[in-house]
Protein backbone atom coordinates (compact mmCIF):
# COMPACT_ATOMS: atom_id res chain seq x y z
CA UNK A 1 0.00 0.00 0.00
CA UNK A 2 1.27 3.40 -1.05
CA UNK A 3 -1.01 5.70 0.81
CA UNK A 4 -2.64 4.60 3.64
CA UNK A 5 -6.44 6.35 4.62
CA UNK A 6 -7.00 6.21 8.36
CA UNK A 7 -10.26 7.44 9.90
CA UNK A 8 -11.72 7.76 13.15
CA UNK A 9 -15.21 9.23 14.47
CA UNK A 10 -14.63 11.08 17.83
CA UNK A 11 -11.66 13.75 18.57
CA UNK A 12 -10.13 10.62 20.65
CA UNK A 13 -9.83 7.95 18.28
CA UNK A 14 -7.86 10.35 15.99
CA UNK A 15 -5.90 12.98 18.60
CA UNK A 16 -2.63 10.27 18.93
CA UNK A 17 -2.09 10.35 15.01
CA UNK A 18 -2.19 13.86 15.35
CA UNK A 19 0.49 13.16 18.10
CA UNK A 20 2.40 10.63 16.01
CA UNK A 21 2.08 11.43 11.98
CA UNK A 22 5.20 13.91 11.07
CA UNK A 23 2.34 15.90 8.58
CA UNK A 24 3.33 17.56 5.05
CA UNK A 25 0.19 18.63 4.35
CA UNK A 26 -3.60 19.26 4.99
CA UNK A 27 -7.00 19.90 3.38
CA UNK A 28 -10.87 20.84 4.09
CA UNK A 29 -13.75 19.20 2.23
CA UNK A 30 -17.00 18.80 3.53
CA UNK A 31 -16.00 20.41 6.80
CA UNK A 32 -13.78 17.61 7.21
CA UNK A 33 -9.91 17.81 7.60
CA UNK A 34 -7.89 15.65 5.99
CA UNK A 35 -4.37 15.26 7.09
CA UNK A 36 -1.60 14.46 4.92
CA UNK A 37 2.24 12.91 6.64
CA UNK A 38 3.66 10.22 7.00
CA UNK A 39 4.28 7.28 10.04
CA UNK A 40 6.90 5.19 10.41
CA UNK A 41 7.90 5.94 6.94
CA UNK A 42 4.77 5.33 5.38
CA UNK A 43 2.54 7.81 3.20
CA UNK A 44 -0.61 8.04 5.50
CA UNK A 45 -3.66 10.26 5.38
CA UNK A 46 -5.93 10.38 8.45
CA UNK A 47 -9.35 12.46 9.44
CA UNK A 48 -12.12 12.43 11.67
CA UNK A 49 -15.39 11.80 10.10
CA UNK A 50 -17.99 12.29 12.86
CA UNK A 51 -20.29 10.41 14.39
CA UNK A 52 -22.97 7.83 11.79
CA UNK A 53 -23.52 6.32 8.80
CA UNK A 54 -24.10 9.90 6.37
CA UNK A 55 -20.68 11.42 8.17
CA UNK A 56 -18.46 8.06 7.43
CA UNK A 57 -19.76 7.43 3.82
CA UNK A 58 -18.68 11.13 3.00
CA UNK A 59 -15.48 11.25 5.21
CA UNK A 60 -14.63 7.63 3.13
CA UNK A 61 -15.57 9.00 -0.05
CA UNK A 62 -13.60 11.85 -0.13
CA UNK A 63 -10.92 10.05 1.70
CA UNK A 64 -10.77 7.71 -1.32
CA UNK A 65 -10.77 10.59 -4.20
CA UNK A 66 -7.63 11.77 -1.94
CA UNK A 67 -6.01 8.93 -3.86
CA UNK A 68 -5.61 6.27 -0.23
CA UNK A 69 -5.14 3.01 -1.74
CA UNK A 70 -6.73 1.45 1.51
CA UNK A 71 -8.61 2.44 4.81
CA UNK A 72 -8.42 1.66 8.20
CA UNK A 73 -10.61 2.38 11.26
CA UNK A 74 -9.76 2.82 14.68
CA UNK A 75 -12.14 3.37 17.31
CA UNK A 76 -14.39 2.02 19.94
CA UNK A 77 -17.76 0.35 20.13
CA UNK A 78 -20.21 -1.35 22.30
CA UNK A 79 -19.77 -5.20 22.90
CA UNK A 80 -22.06 -7.63 21.65
CA UNK A 81 -20.31 -10.62 21.56
CA UNK A 82 -20.95 -12.35 25.18
CA UNK A 83 -17.24 -13.15 25.89
CA UNK A 84 -15.95 -9.49 25.15
CA UNK A 85 -15.25 -7.35 28.23
CA UNK A 86 -14.20 -3.29 28.16
CA UNK A 87 -10.76 -2.70 26.71
CA UNK A 88 -11.02 -6.17 24.46
CA UNK A 89 -10.92 -5.49 21.04
CA UNK A 90 -12.52 -6.73 17.84
CA UNK A 91 -11.13 -7.17 14.34
CA UNK A 92 -13.87 -6.58 11.31
CA UNK A 93 -14.27 -10.13 9.04
CA UNK A 94 -16.84 -8.08 7.74
CA UNK A 95 -19.80 -5.02 8.25
CA UNK A 96 -23.64 -4.70 8.06
CA UNK A 97 -25.88 -2.06 9.10
CA UNK A 98 -27.98 -2.89 11.51
CA UNK A 99 -30.59 -0.50 10.83
CA UNK A 100 -31.05 -1.20 7.72
CA UNK A 101 -34.71 -2.73 8.10
CA UNK A 102 -37.18 -3.34 4.70
CA UNK A 103 -37.97 -6.50 6.69
CA UNK A 104 -42.16 -5.54 6.06
CA UNK A 105 -41.22 -6.18 2.22
CA UNK A 106 -39.85 -9.80 2.94
CA UNK A 107 -35.97 -8.63 2.81
CA UNK A 108 -33.92 -9.75 5.47
CA UNK A 109 -32.81 -7.69 8.63
CA UNK A 110 -29.83 -5.47 7.28
CA UNK A 111 -30.24 -6.05 3.59
CA UNK A 112 -30.16 -3.48 1.67
CA UNK A 113 -32.94 -3.87 -0.74
CA UNK A 114 -32.76 -5.29 -4.54
CA UNK A 115 -28.60 -5.41 -3.82
CA UNK A 116 -26.68 -8.79 -3.75
CA UNK A 117 -24.38 -8.02 -1.06
CA UNK A 118 -25.33 -6.17 2.70
CA UNK A 119 -22.24 -8.11 4.21
CA UNK A 120 -19.29 -6.24 3.19
CA UNK A 121 -15.94 -7.73 3.35
CA UNK A 122 -12.69 -6.76 4.91
CA UNK A 123 -9.32 -7.56 3.20
CA UNK A 124 -7.99 -10.33 4.34
CA UNK A 125 -4.82 -9.32 4.29
CA UNK A 126 -5.12 -6.41 6.35
CA UNK A 127 -7.51 -8.65 8.57
CA UNK A 128 -4.58 -10.81 9.38
CA UNK A 129 -1.93 -7.30 9.72
CA UNK A 130 -4.30 -6.62 12.48
CA UNK A 131 -4.68 -10.07 14.32
CA UNK A 132 -1.13 -10.06 14.37
CA UNK A 133 -0.39 -6.84 15.99
CA UNK A 134 -3.70 -7.92 18.78
CA UNK A 135 -1.29 -10.93 19.28
CA UNK A 136 1.31 -9.19 20.29
CA UNK A 137 -0.10 -6.42 22.00
CA UNK A 138 -3.07 -7.31 23.58
CA UNK A 139 -2.65 -11.41 23.76
CA UNK A 140 -5.89 -13.09 23.89
CA UNK A 141 -8.18 -10.35 24.25
CA UNK A 142 -9.14 -9.38 20.70
CA UNK A 143 -11.40 -11.68 18.01
CA UNK A 144 -12.10 -11.48 14.50
CA UNK A 145 -16.09 -11.17 13.96
CA UNK A 146 -18.95 -9.06 12.33
CA UNK A 147 -19.45 -5.18 13.01
CA UNK A 148 -22.67 -4.01 13.08
CA UNK A 149 -23.27 -0.35 12.49
CA UNK A 150 -26.27 1.84 12.50
CA UNK A 151 -27.09 5.00 13.59
CA UNK A 152 -27.83 4.35 17.29
CA UNK A 153 -26.20 3.70 20.38
CA UNK A 154 -27.18 0.68 21.55
CA UNK A 155 -27.79 0.70 25.38
CA UNK A 156 -30.49 -2.41 25.77
CA UNK A 157 -29.48 -6.32 26.90
CA UNK A 158 -32.52 -7.97 24.79
CA UNK A 159 -30.92 -5.48 21.91
CA UNK A 160 -28.18 -6.46 22.35
CA UNK A 161 -29.10 -10.26 22.64
CA UNK A 162 -30.78 -10.22 19.28
CA UNK A 163 -28.08 -8.79 17.46
CA UNK A 164 -25.61 -11.40 18.56
CA UNK A 165 -28.20 -14.20 17.78
CA UNK A 166 -30.20 -13.13 14.77
CA UNK A 167 -27.25 -10.70 13.11
CA UNK A 168 -23.86 -12.90 14.15
CA UNK A 169 -22.43 -9.36 15.13
CA UNK A 170 -19.38 -9.21 18.00
CA UNK A 171 -19.73 -5.65 18.27
CA UNK A 172 -21.73 -2.18 17.51
CA UNK A 173 -20.91 0.84 16.35
CA UNK A 174 -22.33 4.04 14.44
CA UNK A 175 -19.32 4.16 11.35
CA UNK A 176 -17.84 0.44 10.14
CA UNK A 177 -20.65 -0.53 7.98
CA UNK A 178 -21.09 2.64 6.28
CA UNK A 179 -16.99 3.09 5.36
CA UNK A 180 -17.20 -0.69 4.49
CA UNK A 181 -20.14 -0.22 1.79
CA UNK A 182 -17.72 3.07 0.22
CA UNK A 183 -15.30 1.19 0.03
CA UNK A 184 -16.55 -1.95 -1.49
CA UNK A 185 -18.52 0.54 -4.04
CA UNK A 186 -14.94 1.64 -5.03
CA UNK A 187 -12.91 -1.59 -4.52
CA UNK A 188 -10.97 -0.39 -2.02
CA UNK A 189 -9.60 -2.81 0.85
CA UNK A 190 -10.42 -1.62 4.51
CA UNK A 191 -10.34 -2.88 8.18
CA UNK A 192 -12.52 -1.70 11.03
CA UNK A 193 -10.65 -1.99 14.56
CA UNK A 194 -13.06 -1.21 17.72
CA UNK A 195 -11.70 -1.67 20.96
CA UNK A 196 -14.68 -2.31 23.40
CA UNK A 197 -15.60 1.29 25.51
CA UNK A 198 -18.99 -0.85 26.64
CA UNK A 199 -20.99 -3.63 26.28
CA UNK A 200 -24.14 -1.69 24.80
CA UNK A 201 -26.46 -2.43 27.89
CA UNK A 202 -27.53 0.77 29.26
CA UNK A 203 -24.22 1.10 31.52
CA UNK A 204 -22.35 2.69 29.46
CA UNK A 205 -23.16 6.42 30.55
CA UNK A 206 -21.10 5.45 33.82
CA UNK A 207 -17.88 5.59 32.46
CA UNK A 208 -17.74 5.63 28.70
CA UNK A 209 -16.00 9.14 28.87
CA UNK A 210 -12.77 7.20 30.34
CA UNK A 211 -12.96 4.16 28.84
CA UNK A 212 -13.06 5.23 25.21
CA UNK A 213 -10.00 7.60 25.84
CA UNK A 214 -8.54 3.94 26.74
CA UNK A 215 -10.17 1.95 23.90
CA UNK A 216 -8.68 4.77 21.86
CA UNK A 217 -5.52 3.91 22.95
CA UNK A 218 -5.64 0.40 22.59
CA UNK A 219 -7.06 1.19 19.31
CA UNK A 220 -4.81 3.37 18.37
CA UNK A 221 -1.42 1.20 19.10
CA UNK A 222 -2.93 -1.86 16.78
CA UNK A 223 -2.75 0.61 13.82
CA UNK A 224 0.53 2.02 14.92
CA UNK A 225 1.63 -1.83 15.12
CA UNK A 226 0.00 -2.87 11.59
CA UNK A 227 1.76 0.09 9.80
CA UNK A 228 5.00 -1.15 10.60
CA UNK A 229 4.83 -4.25 9.34
CA UNK A 230 2.82 -3.00 6.11
N1 LIG B 1 -19.81 3.06 20.29
C1 LIG B 1 -19.37 2.72 21.51
N2 LIG B 1 -20.32 2.08 22.20
C2 LIG B 1 -21.42 2.03 21.39
C3 LIG B 1 -22.73 1.53 21.54
N3 LIG B 1 -23.11 0.95 22.67
N4 LIG B 1 -23.60 1.66 20.51
C4 LIG B 1 -23.22 2.26 19.38
N5 LIG B 1 -21.98 2.77 19.17
C5 LIG B 1 -21.10 2.66 20.17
Amino acid sequence: YNRIGIMGAMVEEIDLLHKHVEKTGSFVKAGIEYVEGTLHGRNVVFCKSGVGKVNAAVCTQLLIDAGVDCVLFTGVAGAVEPSLNVGDIVVSTSCLQHDMDVTPLGFARGQIPFQEVWEFQAAADLVELANHACESLFPGRSVTGKVLSGDQFVADRAEVQKMHEELGGACTEMEGASLAQVCVMNNIPFVVIRSMSDKADGSAHVNFAEFTVQASVNSHRIIDEMIQHM
